[in-house]
């Protein structure tokens, strides 16, 4: 009888930073992402199994890869959208309210590609909004998980050429619900620099409520500080988690580099 032997699973990988399937197999076999390199093959993520593995930081698989929001939805950021990531954060009115300098192209193409990257494994991250009918991404829906368990801080930003239409509204209030059915979030927070009309319309549509006034908590890229203008939204409501993808096809082993 003939005995074949099979190579050992590795137990440390490097996958590009934008291939979700290779991502995936590492995951289900309990490796943590260690670090991304910039090589001339690309940028890939140094992922490594550990004995003391607990959940990744990052965020649940989306079923189908789309939350519906009627004229929008949201997906998982993918290279193609390095555009509006670079044009979101640099149109005058983002500028006006922004607490970071302008990201420079590179920086948007890197945010772009490892956007699954950075949803799977990281603690902060953002998906695409998409308009429905036309499936052309307008804007982005940021989300970073808080220090008390279940307390996300959130973000949005529409491209101006889409700004106007109910998609911030829409794009948030869906991700906050879709966030509390998948048992992620029950309580999100998020801060306004005073004078920004449209963000507040934006919160109170979304129904987030005015909870108060932070003292110099939002810097200014030009130098200085602004008070912060408080709101938060609290969904505490038993529900089910079936918006989850649990199917992963990580069995099927993709191309990678083990690294041994
Ligand atoms: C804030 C922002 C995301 C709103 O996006 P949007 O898709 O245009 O918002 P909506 O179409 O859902 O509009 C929501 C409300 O804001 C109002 N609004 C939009 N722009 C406005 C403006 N410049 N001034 C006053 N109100 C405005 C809309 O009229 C609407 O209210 P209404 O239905 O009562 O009329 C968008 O203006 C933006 O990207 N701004 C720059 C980034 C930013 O400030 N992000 C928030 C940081 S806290």
């Amino acid at each position: 009888m003939e005995h074949t032997v099979s190579a050992p699973e590795p137990t440390k990988v490097q996958v590009a930073v934008s291939d979700s399937a290779a991502i995936e197999w590492a995951v289900a076999r309990r490796m943590r992402l260690v670090e991304v390199r910039q090589t001339t093959s690309g940028h890939l993520a140094v992922m490594e199994k550990f004995d003391d593995w607990d959940a990744p930081d990052g965020f649940p698989l989306i079923k189908d890869g789309r939350i519906d929001a009627g004229d929008v939805y949201l997906r998982y950021l993918q290279p193609g959208d390095a555009d509006l990531v670079y044009e979101c954060d640099t149109d005058a009115l983002s500028r006006r309210w922004a607490l970071t300098s302008p990201p420079t192209r590179q920086y948007a193409e890197n945010m772009a590609r490892r956007g699954y990257l950075d949803w799977r494994l990281s603690y902060k991250s953002a998906l695409t909004i998409v308009q429905s009918s036309s499936n052309t991404p307008v804007g982005l829906i940021k989300v970073r998980k808080l220090v008390p368990p279940g307390v996300a801080d959130v973000g949005y930003q529409v491209h101006e050429r889409y700004r106007g239409l109910g998609y911030a509204v829409h794009a948030l209030q869906m991700f906050c619900t879709w966030s509390h059915q998948a048992q992620l979030f029950h309580r999100f927070e998020l801060g306004i620099k005073p004078g920004n009309t449209a963000s507040v319309r934006v919160a109170e549509k979304a129904g987030f409520v005015f909870e108060g006034r932070r003292s110099a908590r939002l810097v200014d890229v030009g130098g200085g500080y602004s008070d912060e203008l408080h709101y938060a939204k609290v969904i505490t409501a038993k529900c089910s988690a079936s918006v989850l993808n649990n199917d992963t096809n990580s069995d099927v082993a993709p191309a990678f580099v083990s690294t041994h």
